[in-house]
């Protein structure tokens, strides 16, 4: 890890161990208001599809999802159909899942495979998105195979994650959206890690649908019956660019989990173990969040919040990775963590936010509230409404340097 990142973890670690001393909570300056039909309206979506789906970078797969040559995933996100595959150099790529004669999906679901036959007339792409075959060529015509590749997007891969921009054209720059935020989360290691499992929730607009990640205060009250009415509601933010952080903060919160601060409470810095710094939850704007835990060994959850093709839809697909090899007993004790995080999605956030979904499209609320206390939803909501009101013809390293002011 270079060393700001390193200077930026424990930067970000003695912040919050003074906090906890003195249990004070940071407020954003006002309460803010968000206009209800940014949930609601199919233009406002459509200009999140052209200038946040298809412009900035989005970490779309954990490297270990693609952890030998030929390991492939497909995606939709946001109408666009994308194919993830690691080549025989070891690069990993990504396409849009579409055969360049007419338009079929060369690849379904995710799996290992040494070429991708189209399933409509038969033509077949390599691994690294060159075609290889035409079927019945001599009747075909005369076509160089060098121009019709599979169509492909710009890729990073750095710190066991992979990023891609899904703009063809876009130039491979990534450094000046992930700053120093990738390689803090380098720290990890996740490029050793294993993948475990995927679950695939449905749910409503996907800004409704991630709202839920990031903040706290609705735990103790929304999640009452899963994790219980004493659970902490305040969450400590720390801003990186988009990007941010939000960690457990006062009684019962940072303190009890196994990633606590508190762990290093009276240790010099030297004697620091290393997990505490990388505690809370991880938000890789503008859709992902990265949760850690311990049942079954370290693992963590990557939540992806995917638009669909309507203002209405998305899909949150959890991912679970874990560090270690587990033996049967880990297996069966991280099987009943995915299932839990699960239900508590499926059966307590996304149906509120359908709730709201439906109070909100009724048109007569005409805004929410984000609170003092709901900093992040703020900042979240600022860069959403930044990149929105940027045209998609501006450079994406314009874009970053003229970020919005926080709140
Ligand atoms: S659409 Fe793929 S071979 Fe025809
Ligand atoms: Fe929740």
């Amino acid at each position: 890890m270079k060393a700001e990142a390193k200077r930026q973890l424990y930067a970000d670690t003695e912040e919050m161990l003074a906090l906890q001393d003195t249990g004070t909570v940071q407020q954003a300056r006002q309460v803010a208001r968000l206009d209800a039909r940014q949930y609601t309206d199919e233009a406002q979506f459509s200009s999140e599809k052209n200038r946040i789906f298809k412009r900035v970078p989005l970490m779309l797969a954990a490297s270990c999802e693609l952890n030998e040559p030929g390991a492939y995933k497909t995606m939709d996100i946001a109408g666009v159909p994308v194919l993830l595959v690691r080549g025989k150099d070891g690069v990993a790529r990504a396409f849009l899942n579409s055969c360049t004669h007419r338009a079929s999906p060369v690849a379904k679901g995710c799996g290992k495979a040494a070429r991708f036959t189209c399933p409509y007339h038969g033509w077949s792409f390599g691994r690294e998105g060159n075609l290889v075959g035409i079927a019945s060529r001599e009747t075909f015509g005369d076509i160089d195979p060098d121009d019709y590749g599979l169509i492909r997007f710009p890729v990073h891969e750095q710190s066991g994650l992979i990023w891609a921009i899904l703009d063809p054209d876009a130039p491979a720059d990534f450094t000046a959206f992930l700053g120093e935020f990738a390689e803090m989360l380098g720290g990890f290691g996740f490029e050793n890690w294993h993948f475990g499992k995927r679950t695939t929730l449905e749910g409503t607009n996907w800004k409704l649908a991630f709202d839920a990640h990031l903040e706290f205060y609705h735990l103790p009250v929304l999640h009452r019956e899963t994790f219980g009415p004493d659970t902490g509601n305040a969450a400590h933010y720390q801003y990186h660019g988009p990007h941010f952080r939000l960690r457990h903060i006062g009684k019962r919160a940072e303190r009890t989990g196994f990633d606590s601060v508190s762990l290093l409470e009276g240790l010099p810095r030297e004697a620091w173990p290393t997990e505490p710094l990388f505690s809370g939850e991880w938000i890789l704007f503008p859709n992902v969040s990265i949760n850690s835990f311990f049942q079954g060994g370290r693992g963590v959850i990557i939540s992806q919040v995917i638009p669909g093709n309507t203002v209405g839809e998305s899909v949150t697909v959890q991912t679970y990775l874990h560090k270690k090899a587990q033996n049967e007993e880990e297996q069966a004790t991280a099987a009943e963590l995915t299932s839990f995080i699960a239900h508590v999605v499926r059966d307590e956030d996304l149906p509120m936010s359908q709730d709201q979904q439906h109070i909100l499209s009724s048109g007569i609320q005409k805004f929410v509230q984000f609170g003092r206390n709901e900093g992040g939803l703020q900042h979240f909501h600022r860069w959403v409404e930044h990149c929105v009101s940027t045209d998609e013809e501006r450079p994406l390293a314009d874009l970053m340097a003229a970020a919005p002011d926080i709140p």
